[in-house]
């Protein structure tokens, strides 16, 4: 399928998806998000891709936000609508079947922190700022920052960061629990891509069970989640994958996953 504003390559196992309009910072239009869904849909319909990586064009930024210019002069319907169609792309990303990674690389302000933050991993370049900025223009997030953030950094840093505005270098970010690890720009991608293969060479059923698993545990009380996890981790007896990862530990060589 061809897009405008975003790339999609698949390599392997591991897809990359890339925002692709660095002359407006990679900000979200109604376009990149239309697009964005439909990327999430077909690489989530593709067999094989078992990570998925969220990067931005360009030396500058990962995505500098919503698009400013185009929600200027909305009405509050329309801000509404808009609101609603990057939470879809949000939730899709979300919902993959698979592990996702955002490599951040420069500015990941508003709905690109919000992007960023609906990955399940986030690595950053030495040159990323993060920030959701919207009060500096009187608005709130509107693609999940105000609940997905403080899921990461605890609700006083997501309320700092949301009341106030500022931008937070990558150091900081780590520190805040936001970053997994801070690289130098030309190591970034690479590092991602290597974390992404290893993440690729695991028992695929099982990763997709530790995901939903870690993801619906996080809103039931401990006693629902570990029950959640019983029945997974039950359920994985029943796959050739398992018979043949333990089988090869116990032969000593290489399991080879089929998915099954
Ligand atoms: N929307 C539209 N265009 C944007 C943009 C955005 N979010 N961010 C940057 N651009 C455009 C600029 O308008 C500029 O375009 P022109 O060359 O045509 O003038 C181009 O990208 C380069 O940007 P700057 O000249 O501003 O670059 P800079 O290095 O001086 O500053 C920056 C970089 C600090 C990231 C600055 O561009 C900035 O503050 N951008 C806006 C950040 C922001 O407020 N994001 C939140 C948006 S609201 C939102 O996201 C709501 C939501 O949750 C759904």
């Amino acid at each position: 399928m061809g897009f405008e504003t975003i790339r999609l390559e698949v390599e392997g196992a591991v897809a990359t998806l890339t925002v692709d309009r660095p002359k407006a910072l990679n900000a979200l239009n109604s376009k990149a998000l239309e697009e964005l869904l439909a990327a999430v849909t077909q690489v989530h319909q593709q067999s094989g891709v078992r990570v998925l990586l969220v990067t931005g064009a360009g030396e500058k930024a990962f995505v500098a936000g919503a698009d400013i210019a185009q929600m200027a002069n909305y009405s509050a319907e329309e801000a509404l609508a808009f609101s609603r169609a990057g939470h879809k792309v949000m939730a899709a990303l979300e919902a993959l079947p698979f592990p996702t990674i955002a490599a951040v690389n420069g500015f990941a302000l508003g709905g690109g922190c919000e992007l960023a933050l609906a990955c399940d991993l986030i690595y950053a370049s030495e040159k990323a700022k993060f920030g959701l900025p919207e009060v500096t223009l009187a608005v709130i997030p509107g693609f999940g920052g105000t609940q997905r953030l403080a899921r990461r950094t605890g609700l006083s840093r997501a309320k700092e960061l949301v009341y106030t505005g500022e931008m937070i270098d990558a150091s900081k970010a780590k520190e805040y629990h936001l970053v997994l690890e801070v690289l130098p720009v030309d190591k970034l991608l690479g590092h991602c891509r290597e974390v992404a293969g290893k993440i690729a060479s695991r028992g695929p059923l099982a990763v997709t069970k530790a995901k939903t698993v870690i993801a619906q545990g996080w809103d039931l009380d401990l006693a629902a989640g570990n029950e959640l996890e019983s029945q997974a981790f039950g359920s994985l007896f029943a796959t050739a994958d398992q018979k043949e990862g333990m089988q090869a530990f116990l032969e000593k060589r290489a399991a080879a996953f089929k998915g099954l």
